[in-house]
């Protein structure tokens, strides 16, 4: 089996799918690899690491993708290169199918069997193949180094001859994986640290990183699904959490927000009064912010300067760490081809649990019931 790695596409996008220690456990389960010349520059793979690793490099990338039998991504394709690959080929990233349901139409039309990383279930024998999990956790550091460097403070207390410097608050608001990790760094970088979480659960995760738990005065007693999610609640205790929560937002230096829920608009906690009444100077960075946001006024990927509180909204902070992002994605993508491979031939396994959930299009069609329901809809 041949399997190519192109070029990411996507501006700004430094990462790259495959890594050259991947290259060398897939040489291993006799899987040919065709590298793209430069794929892995931006990320600090160079072409002679995947070659001393096995790797075959090609300048070509319409020839990687007429000779591969499974395409391996970050960020998938664009429409033009969906359109130039023959049915029966097989394609892996983090392809946004509930985001962009349209592109995974045409992977249907172009008979392309398609994998999404993010569809990938949470059970302990899929855990080397979480995408979302290992890319979130490098998402909640970056966050927290974005706003030491966008903040006027300092973040550690100083006891200098010219005075004391007290420490700068954060908070952070969803302790979901990017959130434990922004704590965790906050709290390196020397910050006194708050969080509050939906779930009382994580209660214990929060402290045993050094940090405070805020509990609000809310009833909080159906939070969570059976697998560890946050369930969606009413707008009225939506409205109560934004009420409880301003004192806590307006007191602090940093708020870093991570509130997702499943499949659903991204939670509002922070609304336009508690931004207004926020000291100038103050940063919010919202990581939902390609969800809705939590903050009131976040856009994507831009910096909105409300009477001098900023609120950032990165949507790719993982490739700003783009060595250890592609270091992590590639283990988790090479473990799912792995998995999908025996003796260096693909499997397509539908009563497999880890090969049927993140399908996303196969033999024509789309597979998975909720894209297909969004497709339908966007189509009409
Ligand atoms: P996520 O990205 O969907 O959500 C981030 C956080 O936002 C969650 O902690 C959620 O409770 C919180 N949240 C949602 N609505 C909120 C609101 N209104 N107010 C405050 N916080 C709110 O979740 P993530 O980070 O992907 O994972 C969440 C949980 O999933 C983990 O804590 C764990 O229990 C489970 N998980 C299991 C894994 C496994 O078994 N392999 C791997 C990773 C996560």
């Amino acid at each position: 089996m041949i399997v190519g790695v192109g070029r990411e596409t996507a501006a700004g996008e430094r990462r790259v799918a495959i890594t050259p220690d991947a290259v060398r456990a897939l040489r291993r389960a006799s899987v040919e690899v065709l590298v793209e010349a430069g794929a892995g520059v931006a990320a600090g793979f160079p072409d002679g690491e995947y070659e001393a690793a096995g790797a075959r490099i090609e300048p070509d990338v319409s020839k990687i993708r007429g000779d591969s039998q499974v395409l391996l991504s970050v960020r998938g394709l664009e429409a033009e290169a969906i359109g130039s690959l023959g049915p029966g080929a097989v394609l892996i990233g983090l392809l946004r199918p509930l985001e962009d349901p349209q592109t995974a139409q045409a992977l249907a039309k172009a008979g392309v069997t398609s994998f999404a990383m993010e569809l990938m279930p949470r059970i302990t024998r899929a855990q080397s193949m979480d995408a979302l999990s290992s890319q979130s956790n490098l998402a909640g550091y970056r966050s927290v180094l974005l706003a030491s460097v966008t903040i006027g403070k300092a973040f550690p207390m100083m006891v200098t001859a010219a005075g004391t410097i007290s420490p700068a608050r954060v908070l952070v608001l969803g302790a979901g994986v990017a959130g434990l990790q922004a704590i965790a760094t906050a709290r390196r970088l020397g910050a006194r640290v708050e969080a509050y979480d939906v779930r009382p659960a994580v209660k214990e995760q929060v402290e045993s990183l050094g940090a405070r738990f805020v509990e609000l005065e809310i009833e909080t007693a159906d939070a969570e699904t059976a697998g560890g999610y946050a369930k969606e609640q009413s707008d009225d205790y939506y409205q109560r959490q934004q009420a409880l929560l301003g004192e806590r937002v307006q007191a602090a230096d940093v708020v870093i927000t991570t509130a997702l829920v499943p499949g659903k608009k991204a939670p509002r906690l922070i609304d336009e009064g508690t931004v207004r009444g926020m000291r100038p100077g103050s940063i919010i960075v919202d990581l939902a912010a390609s969800h809705g946001g939590n903050c009131w006024g976040a856009r994507p990927d831009e910096t909105v300067d409300v009477n001098g509180v900023l609120i950032l909204g990165p949507t790719n902070l993982p490739s700003e760490v783009p060595f250890h992002a592609s270091q992590m994605y590639s283990r988790n993508i090479s473990s799912f081809l792995l998995h999908l491979t025996t003796e260096g031939t693909l499997t397509i396994d539908l009563e497999d649990e880890i090969t049927r959930a993140p399908l996303v299009t196969h033999q024509g069609s789309i597979m998975n019931e909720t894209v297909r329901t969004l497709a339908e809809g966007a189509a009409s």
